[in-house]
């Protein structure tokens, strides 16, 4: 084989500025794909909800009186109103228009003047449900009703996950850290799915929390998993104790494919990433911190501080810079350096990546 042919290029410009792209992805690959919803905590006891925006949609979490999390799409079957906004607690949700209740099993209830109509049959009514898993009580949904369960497209990390963050279960948020970046999503979750960049663009990330030097990330299903050796303690930018458990000292993240990610720093802190694409060129970050039982923590909070000011800026100039360089008629996808010996300086993540973006396109259009 010539040299030539084992030259794999990054993905076509129009990938990232094509909203014909865009519009396939939206269509496709974001209603058939698990995808960050909320946390369990956030509907600890039942008749509490939150609302949230997905492809376009908007969907709605509930908690019933069995203690089951329940997803609906957020519209009345009567003549499709949206049934809530925000979050909080109720019995009942009532639509605001013509006043139709349903349990919070999605089970129409009453509604005014509805016994008054022959033959109505309020069991035949019922708001549409969308599949939701709990991974450790981060909430995911996929709107595929026949996609495959997380552990399948996930092999392994609910339980690498569990022994990573020992205290998994018991965590809430304390802080949601929200980044606009003016760039394709794609682009967002590459730059995070490679460290290639890291020691050139992140002085921080680099001396202070991990070796990149150890640096490796290799796909498991369609996650990519991140594992590395954390800074020598003395060099450390905040405390750890490293006789707290077998993973301690150790940094490792998983990326959920597409658009998740679960972030564990030394010290078993759990941050996580989740991106939503609001347009071919617009997405939104979101930073999330946890601790046990969302109990305050300076730490975690000076970490979020300290992530927000290095890391995170650093990689939006980055981003958004790319972004404009693939608007430029100069630019023709270059090699990607892809190291058989993997390592930090290897962009085989980002070759997984681009073949999984590239299949996502192809089995919409076709
Ligand atoms: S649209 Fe909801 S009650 Fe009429
Ligand atoms: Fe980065």
């Amino acid at each position: 084989m010539a040299q030539t042919d084992k030259i794999v290029h990054a993905l076509d410009a129009r990938y990232y500025t094509d909203p014909v792209i865009f519009k396939a992805e939206q269509n496709g690959l974001f209603l058939r794909s698990w995808q960050f919803a909320g946390h369990a905590s956030q509907v600890e006891k039942p008749g509490m909800y939150f609302t949230f925006e997905l492809a376009g949609e908007s969907l709605f979490c509930v908690k019933d009186r069995d203690e089951e999390i329940r997803c609906f799409y957020n519209v009345c079957m009567h003549r499709a109103h949206e049934l809530l906004s925000g979050s909080g607690r109720s019995s009942l949700i009532t639509c605001p228009y013509h006043a139709w209740s349903y349990s919070l099993d999605g089970q129409l209830k009453a509604g005014p003047n509805i016994d008054s109509v022959p033959g109505f049959d309020k069991s035949d009514i019922c708001l549409t449900s969308v599949r939701v898993e709990n991974f450790h009580g981060f909430l995911f949904v996929n709107l595929d009703p026949e996609a495959a369960p997380m552990d399948e497209w996930f092999p392994g990390v609910r339980a690498e996950l569990a022994d990573f963050v020992p205290h998994i279960d018991r965590l809430k948020p304390i802080e949601f850290v929200e980044i606009p970046e003016t760039c394709n999503w794609k682009l967002s979750v590459e730059n995070y799915s490679e460290c290639y960049h890291c020691s050139l663009n992140h002085p921080t990330f680099s001396t202070g929390v991990v070796k990149p030097e150890t640096y490796d990330i290799q796909p498991q299903g369609h996650c990519l998993r991140h594992t590395t050796e954390c800074q020598n303690l003395d060099q450390m930018s905040y405390p750890i104790d490293m006789d707290a458990n077998a993973f301690a000292g150790d940094y490792s993240s998983w990326f959920l494919w597409p658009m998740f990610s679960f972030q564990v720093y030394p010290g078993n802190v759990l941050n996580t990433y989740h991106w939503r694409a609001l347009d071919v060129d617009k997405v939104v970050v979101y930073r999330g911190w946890y601790t046990i039982d969302g109990a305050e923590s300076e730490t975690i909070r000076n970490l979020a501080v300290q992530d927000r000011q290095t890391t995170v800026e650093e990689d939006i100039r980055l981003v958004e810079s790319v972004q404009k360089g693939l608007n430029s008629r100069g630019y023709r996808p270059g090699p990607l350096v892809l190291d058989p010996k993997g390592g930090v300086a290897s962009e085989h993540s980002i070759a997984a990546l681009h073949s999984w973006m590239r299949e996502a396109v192809a089995k919409q259009i076709d």
